[in-house]
């Protein structure tokens, strides 16, 4: 271990990979020490962290910190916390990490779309069953969610076709998306929605939004698509409604309780996809430049981009 004065960054994520992250951030903030905890030797130079649920008690180490970068687009992890420091807080805002979820959005209603769970069934019978496909434009998608990775997922299906819709809190102006706002609009939005994409943060007003009752909003026969977080949605009345064939299929990618526990009924639901929470991930390449500058902002006394408001949630 060297000595070190230079301003320094602890990161902190069970997930991620350390050494990219240190490599995309010596090159793009190269005055930066970019170090685990366990190897700094002087918390007091510590200004900033890059983390992803890190551990109780974890910032308390850093009197100066300055910044908390959130190592993802969510933040309902750190702001939940009771250790958080007041400090400002930003998001990764990375256009690749849009990109690689609008690529999972899409493969996800693609597969509704195209009744991949059908011909998965066929196939296993060794049965060649012939449907007529649909165009894209046949089928309303429905995105809840149009934020920055929202927004662009609507935009790529509404690029391949589909007569997509967004829900948001405040107005949109989407090319090829119909936009509607407010929770005055949601009953209506669900009823029309024939392949539903959850892309909602987890905040105070999106936990258990789509309760049971909303749930039963949407069209028998609807395929659900849950991106956002587990518990936006009632999790039992979901599996309920896909027993009852309410729901036809769903592709889940985030829980309630994460990892998906072995007797979760979910599991051996063969219309049910189930990723470990990976449909995004930030990308060390693309979103270091944007944590270079924010710590630039940080030293010139800028504001800092990307900010969460931790009122508002996200
Ligand atoms: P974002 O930029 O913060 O945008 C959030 C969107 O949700 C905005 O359009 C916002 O509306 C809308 N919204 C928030 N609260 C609402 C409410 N009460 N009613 C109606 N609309 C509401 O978020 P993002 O970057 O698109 O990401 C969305 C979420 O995806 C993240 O928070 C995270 O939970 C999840 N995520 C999952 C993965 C994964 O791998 N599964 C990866 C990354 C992110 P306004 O624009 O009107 O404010
Ligand atoms: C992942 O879930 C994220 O919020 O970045």
């Amino acid at each position: 271990m060297t000595t070190t004065r230079r301003a320094t960054l602890v990161f902190y994520s069970a997930m991620d990979d350390f050494g990219a992250w240190q490599t995309a951030l010596a090159a793009a903030a190269p005055q930066i020490e970019v170090r685990l905890a366990e190897d700094i030797e002087d918390p007091a130079l510590v200004r900033y962290a890059l983390v992803w649920k890190p551990p109780t008690g974890f910032f308390a180490r850093y009197p100066s910190m300055q910044l908390v970068i959130n190592l993802g687009a969510g933040v309902d992890s750190l702001l939940g916390r009771t250790d958080l420091p007041a400090l400002p807080i930003a998001r990764l805002s990375d256009p690749a990490m849009a990109q690689m979820m609008a690529g999972y959005v899409l493969m996800a209603v693609l597969r509704h779309a195209r009744e991949i769970v059908f011909f998965q069934r066929a196939q296993r019978a060794s049965r060649w069953s012939y449907r007529h496909p649909k165009s894209a434009d046949q089928t309303r998608v429905g995105v809840l969610g149009l934020g920055e990775l929202g927004g662009v997922a609507a935009l790529e299906l509404a690029r391949q076709g589909f007569d997509v819709r967004g829900w948001a809190r405040t107005p949109k102006t989407l090319e090829g998306v119909a936009c509607v706002h407010g929770l005055d609009t949601l009953d209506a939005f669900l009823a029309e929605s024939q392949i539903l994409v959850v892309m909602l943060p987890l905040t105070p007003e999106t936990t258990g939004l789509l309760d049971r009752k909303r749930l039963q909003q949407l069209p028998r026969g609807v395929c659900f698509v849950n991106v956002s977080r587990g518990t936006v949605v009632d999790e039992a009345a979901l599996i309920e409604l896909l027993q009852s064939g309410h729901i036809a299929e769903a592709t889940l990618d985030v829980f309630a309780h994460e990892p998906l526990v072995a007797d979760n009924p979910l599991w051996a639901m063969d219309q049910v996809l189930i990723t470990p929470h990976l449909a995004s991930v930030g990308l060390p390449a693309t979103a270091a430049p944007q944590i270079a500058e924010n710590i630039r902002r940080v030293e010139s006394g800028e504001t800092v981009l990307h900010r969460v408001d931790p009122a508002r949630g996200y």
